[in-house]
């Protein structure tokens, strides 16, 4: 479904020109999660912003469904961290936005609206208003606007960094439970390990300096995970081995 094709991209900052993204390549299948990994600066935001149409590439390109990526699509949607969420707005007025250029009818409108506010567990909250609600909830809003358009493809950038464990946990398995429902395929940015493995069929991780895919990692459990299974210890040790997490002898000489 997405074709990622030697991607290398270049920012000019004052007069040196600086290698963000080197020759990177992959294909994401329809329905897929794909999480990607990688220290601060390697370059997943830009590489999430040139796949949604939002950056271009300085080579290479991106296709969507075989037709190449210039600016934004229909067909896909990308999900801040930020939430996005129009204050002035309820919350049915806020996931009702992205369907008032496809649905004339406000009816329509609205009962689509109710059935993803729905899907993500805020029946009762459509009236009320995003500062009325915890960062939890907001970011629930946020979702369900975003599901409701049912793009093909939903890019996420760290959606979930600001939201204590609960509530995290709480959003992972609403997403799973959404995403097998509407097979929706996801690309996640994320700084969090745990979150990959229990999320993604795939892992890329990226190395900085200029940004590249390192390794992809095929997380072989079935869905849903337990966070607790020795098998996802298999894979937590695995990608902590790749940042050099679990490496003791550096501690030492701080007797810690
Ligand atoms: N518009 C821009 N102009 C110049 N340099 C940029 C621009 N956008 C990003 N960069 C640089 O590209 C590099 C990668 O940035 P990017 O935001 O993609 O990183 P990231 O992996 O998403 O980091 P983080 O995990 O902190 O969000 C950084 O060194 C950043 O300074
Ligand atoms: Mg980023």
């Amino acid at each position: 479904m997405i074709q990622v094709l030697q991607v290398s991209k270049s920012f000019k900052n004052k007069d040196q020109e600086v290698k963000v993204l080197n020759d990177i390549s992959f294909n994401v299948g329809k329905g897929e999660i794909i999480s990607i990994l990688g220290e601060s600066g390697c370059g997943k935001s830009t590489l999430l912003n040139i796949i949604g149409g939002f950056e271009q590439t300085t080579s290479g390109e991106v296709l969507l469904d075989g037709t190449k990526v210039n600016v934004p699509s229909q067909k896909c949607i990308m999900l801040f961290q930020n939430y996005g969420l129009l204050p002035w707005r309820s919350v049915l007025k806020n996931v009702e936005l992205g369907l008032e250029k496809t649905i004339s009818n406000a009816k329509l409108r609205t009962e689509k609206a109710m059935h993803y506010i729905d899907l993500v567990g805020l029946k009762g909250k459509e009236d009320m208003f995003p500062h009325e609600l915890s960062g939890g909830m907001q970011q629930r809003v946020g979702i369900a606007r975003a599901l409701a358009i049912q793009p093909e493809l939903i890019l996420m950038d760290e959606p979930f960094a600001a939201l204590d464990t609960f509530n995290r946990y709480h959003l992972q398995n609403e997403l799973l439970r959404i995403q097998s429902q509407e097979k929706t395929t996801m690309i996640l940015v994320t700084h969090d390990i745990d979150e990959a493995i229990y999320l993604s069929d795939r892992i890329f991780i990226m190395h900085p300096n200029p940004g590249r895919i390192h390794k992809e990692i095929k997380i072989e459990l079935t869905k849903p995970r337990d966070r607790s299974d020795g098998d996802f210890q298999y894979y937590r040790n695995i990608i902590f081995k790749e940042f050099h997490f679990n490496r003791p002898e550096t501690l030492l000489e701080f007797n810690i």
